[in-house]
């Protein structure tokens, strides 16, 4: 089965995305959408750093709308609830880097992308590698201990080279400290990491009671600049962030993000440099998942790149399951197993 495929701008992650979609041997791009004018017109493969693919990206969503196309790997910087909710509406089933139940967006909004798939008869999933992929790793962690009382899962990356890295400016980097204003900031920004939670107590039947949030700032201790973006001395230049899935007054489940921009901040926390994951249980489980830049992407000088590289493939290969599924918001905790492709063999051929 070949399934037709709009890719919905090619940022970071939407780039990436458009090579997974290419070398996928069920999936076909047909269309693309561009947010930015400057890319009208152009062909995708031009947008992508790849060679032509014959499929130039538009910005009238009317004219993708009217295709004919399975699914819109939806990825932009933020998104609009209207036009995920046309694309459904038009029976596009829609994946995502960004979604996971859209709970956070409140009760009005998640009901009535539920219900604009449900009437377009397709689905909406979201994944990426934090929130979607790693986090589901460790829950799957716990099938081999028959006595798990707590998961918890840790990222630990420096950002200083990534590319997105501008995009922190909305959490308060780049500016002065005030941890409460930035940690309701932070909550909101950051909801779907707390969806997270529902998907992991679905997965294993953990009856949470409640969703606690911390945070906390940390600041350059001298101007730093990556990517243009600019980290005086002074200011929030990195984060820690918590979820804690309760029961009563129990953490079962916590999730955990620590972001620095650089070494040396203060509060200085060490950088581990991917997911750490502990089921405490009987047996307990430890893991340790670290993503190595390949051959091609060291040669490039863009090692950074495979950050978007793992949040868009966990999307791109779900695509077929997703297309199969019940309509409406899916998630890991009810699409059956995805199965990617080994296509190496093509390259060695
Ligand atoms: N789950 C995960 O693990 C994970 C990890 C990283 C990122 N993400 C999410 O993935 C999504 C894409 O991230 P990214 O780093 O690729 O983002 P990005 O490069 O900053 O932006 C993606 C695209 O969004 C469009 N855009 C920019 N400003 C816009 C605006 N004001 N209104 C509407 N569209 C706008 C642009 O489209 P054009 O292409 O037309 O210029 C841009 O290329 C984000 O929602 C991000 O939060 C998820």
């Amino acid at each position: 089965m070949t399934y037709k495929i709009i890719q919905w701008t090619t940022g970071h992650v939407g780039r990436e995305a458009v090579k997974g979609i290419l070398r996928h041997p069920e999936l076909e791009l047909v269309g693309c959408y561009a947010w930015s004018e400057s890319k009208v017109g152009k062909d995708v493969g031009e947008l992508c750093g790849i060679g032509a693919t014959g499929i130039k990206a538009t910005g009238d969503i009317d004219q993708l709308l009217a295709m004919e196309a399975d699914c819109v790997c939806y990825m932009p910087t933020f998104p609009d609830i209207d036009d995920v909710e046309r694309i459904l509406l038009a029976g596009k089933n829609v994946v995502s880097s960004y979604f996971i139940n859209a709970r956070s967006w409140g009760p009005e909004v998640q009901t009535r992308l539920q219900q604009a798939a449900e009437k377009g008869g397709v689905s909406l999933f979201g994944s990426g590698i934090f929130p979607g992929f790693a986090n589901f790793i460790a829950a799957l962690m716990a099938s081999a201990s028959y006595d798990f009382r707590k998961i918890h899962f840790q990222e630990s990356v420096n950002v200083a080279y990534y590319d997105a890295i501008a995009n922190y400016a909305k959490l308060g980097w780049g500016q002065m400290p005030d941890d409460d204003k930035w940690r309701e900031t932070n909550e909101q920004v950051l909801g779907t990491y707390a969806e997270c939670i529902d998907v992991i107590a679905e997965l294993l039947h953990i009856p949470i009671t409640e969703i606690r949030f911390h945070y906390e700032s940390a600041t350059a201790t001298e101007d730093r600049e990556f990517n243009r973006f600019a980290l005086p001395a002074g200011t929030i230049a990195g984060q820690k962030c918590q979820w804690l899935g309760m029961v009563g007054d129990e953490v079962v489940v916590e999730l955990e993000v620590v972001w620095n921009a650089g070494k040396n901040l203060q509060p200085d926390w060490p950088v581990r440099h991917g997911y750490s994951m502990v089921v405490e249980g009987d047996p307990g489980i430890h893991s340790h998942i670290k993503f190595i830049p390949s051959a091609a992407q060291l040669q490039g000088g863009r090692p950074a790149d495979l950050a978007n590289v793992v949040t868009a493939m966990p999307v791109i290969n779900a695509i077929p399951v997703v297309c199969a599924a019940k309509p409406g918001i899916r998630s890991y905790a009810d699409l059956p197993l995805i199965r990617p492709y080994y296509t190496a063999w093509r390259h060695r051929l």
